[in-house]
């Protein structure tokens, strides 16, 4: 079960094109061609924003033409990245409609809508076909998805043979409890945190291999103290994804995450593994 009602409704805006053109305006972007780095402070709705998905993306071999899956793709940052950087075509499926609707008029302002197609739907029942794709990837997403073991196993049967999986996840720590709100949770009860050898497990029981988990909690660290600086300065942190989404809320969550990492309660996991070929 995936929870579908509330994670859409905890992700849901309502207005969310109208405020992110108004952001883009206040930045002075023209948000009817706004460009990938004007963008990027609000696409890219993870940890550490853009630099999280350049370094995922660094260690991956995309070959250009090769079909990738994005896994809760958001409003398309990740996927527009990728599709950009590597000559890729990128599917995005997501379950918040709004957001979908986002990620196409954006991929559609930046002329990308032959490369990158969205669609709405669950990650836990992917309306694609067996093999589909060379290689998939997800970035924070699985905190969202109780049911990990129909989560990988989903992943697994549309991937080729020798497909690859990257994820950039943030995990259970040893640390103490989480308090809520954060980015994806209001409360402990829609938040499902998996430590990095129990996300390990269940992607091997699902029958991936070469499972290779690495966790720079340093770098996460370094850009939260880099945020901070500049706002004390009176500037904008470089990631308004979740003030821009949640709002009023959206402080409260920014310090709670920060908090949880700096604890070890949540430990940031980048995963990458691979179909047997
Ligand atoms: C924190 S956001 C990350 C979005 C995007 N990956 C990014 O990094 O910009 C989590 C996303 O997961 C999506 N999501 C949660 N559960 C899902 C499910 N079962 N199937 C598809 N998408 C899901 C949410 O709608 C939301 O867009």
């Amino acid at each position: 079960m995936t929870g579908g009602p509330d994670i859409t409704r905890h992700y849901t805006v309502g207005s969310l094109l109208e405020k992110l053109d108004a952001a883009l305006a206040d930045d002075g972007a023209d948000p009817a061609r706004p460009g990938m780095d004007a963008l990027a402070p609000y696409d890219q709705f993870h940890g550490r924003g853009i630099e999280a998905t350049v370094d995922l993306a660094d260690g991956l071999d995309i070959a250009p033409g090769d079909h990738v899956l994005d896994i809760g793709s958001g409003i398309g940052g990740p996927a527009r990245y990728m599709a950009e950087r590597f000559g890729c075509r990128v599917s995005g499926i997501d379950l918040t409609a709004e957001f979908c609707d986002v990620a196409r008029v954006l991929t559609a302002r930046l002329g990308m809508s032959d490369r990158v197609a969205i669609t709405n739907g669950d990650a836990l029942a992917m309306p694609f076909a067996d093999a589909a794709f060379a290689g998939a990837y997800s970035m924070n997403v699985s905190m969202n998805i109780a049911d990990k073991q129909a989560f990988y196993a989903e992943i697994l049967r549309v991937l080729k043979p020798g497909g690859w999986l990257a994820l950039s996840e943030a995990a259970r720590g040893e640390g103490a409890e989480v308090d809520y709100p954060t980015p994806w949770a209001l409360t402990a009860e829609s938040s499902f945190l998996a430590s990095p050898a129990e996300t390990e497990a269940a992607l091997a029981r699902a029958g991936f291999a070469d499972i290779q988990c690495r966790s720079d909690v340093e770098a996460y660290l370094a850009f939260g103290a880099k945020s901070r600086a500049l706002v004390e300065k009176g500037g904008k942190p470089p990631h308004r994804a979740v003030f821009l989404i949640h709002g009023e809320l959206a402080p409260e969550m920014a310090a709670n995450t920060s908090r949880a990492i700096a604890a070890d309660a949540i430990r940031p996991l980048e995963v990458r593994c691979r179909k047997p070929g």
